[in-house]
């Protein structure tokens, strides 16, 4: 499974990316105001940082404006980063329309705000790269956000999908495993929770008690 940072925040996608488990990165407007930067500031860096998908989210509501929208953010973007650039459009039938166009032009799309697998199908169907479902909006509603994963990586299979979905709005370390459990293509996991799936206290122990015996035997 592929592991996507779900922040704007550049220090932190800079020193996770160092540990070699980053395959590329999602943002949407609220993540970028948490990273208290300007769009415009941190979305050259984020490019030179990772090799891989980076997911801009446009905000327009209408088809037409959805695709100029994507353009002018793929025009921001240094032409040897282009290749990376994924726009996010929302699931709905404007963002399906736009989906249809910004495929034709050869752009990446991630259809982002999918809270259910008939929206995964459609947006599959229009010719979304990625599909966004939501899976920890959905535990907040009291919905077992991980079903929806598992109709949709079904489906998905059932008609060689090539669409690859993206599980999002994860919120701790076992959404994780149970994405990877599914064979979700990708989960785009906050820097907070892949920290967590690092850590073991069982490990920091055995560190400890390695350093201490050491000390004795090390003359
Ligand atoms: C990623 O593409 C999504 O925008 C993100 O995972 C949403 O997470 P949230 O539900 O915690 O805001």
């Amino acid at each position: 499974m592929k592991i996507f940072i779900d922040t704007a925040d550049l220090d932190e996608i800079r020193e996770i990316a160092s540990w070699g488990i980053v395959d590329g990165v999602t943002t949407n407007p609220t993540l970028v105001k948490k990273s208290g930067r300007s769009f415009n500031e941190i979305i050259e860096e984020i490019f030179e940082i990772v090799d891989g998908p980076i997911s801009l989210e446009v905000i327009s509501e209408k088809a037409d404006d959805m695709v100029k929208e994507a353009k002018g953010l793929v025009s921001k973007v240094n032409q040897k980063y282009r290749k990376n650039v994924a726009i996010k459009v929302p699931m709905t039938p404007e963002g399906l329309k736009a989906t249809k166009k910004l495929k034709k032009e050869g752009i990446k799309i991630n259809v982002t705000l999918v809270f259910s697998a008939n929206q995964a199908l459609l947006a599959a169907k229009a010719g979304a790269t990625f599909v966004s479902p939501f899976i920890g909006r959905l535990d907040d509603i009291g919905q077992e956000g991980m079903q929806i994963v598992e109709e949709i990586a079904e489906i998905f299979t059932n008609y060689d999908i090539e669409t690859e979905v993206i599980v999002a709005s994860i919120r701790h370390p076992i959404h994780v495993i149970e994405a990877a459990r599914l064979g979700a293509d990708i989960a785009t996991i906050p820097p907070g929770i892949i920290r967590k799936m690092a850590k073991h206290s069982l490990t920091d122990i055995g560190i400890k008690s390695f350093l201490k015996d050491w000390e004795k035997v090390k003359k």
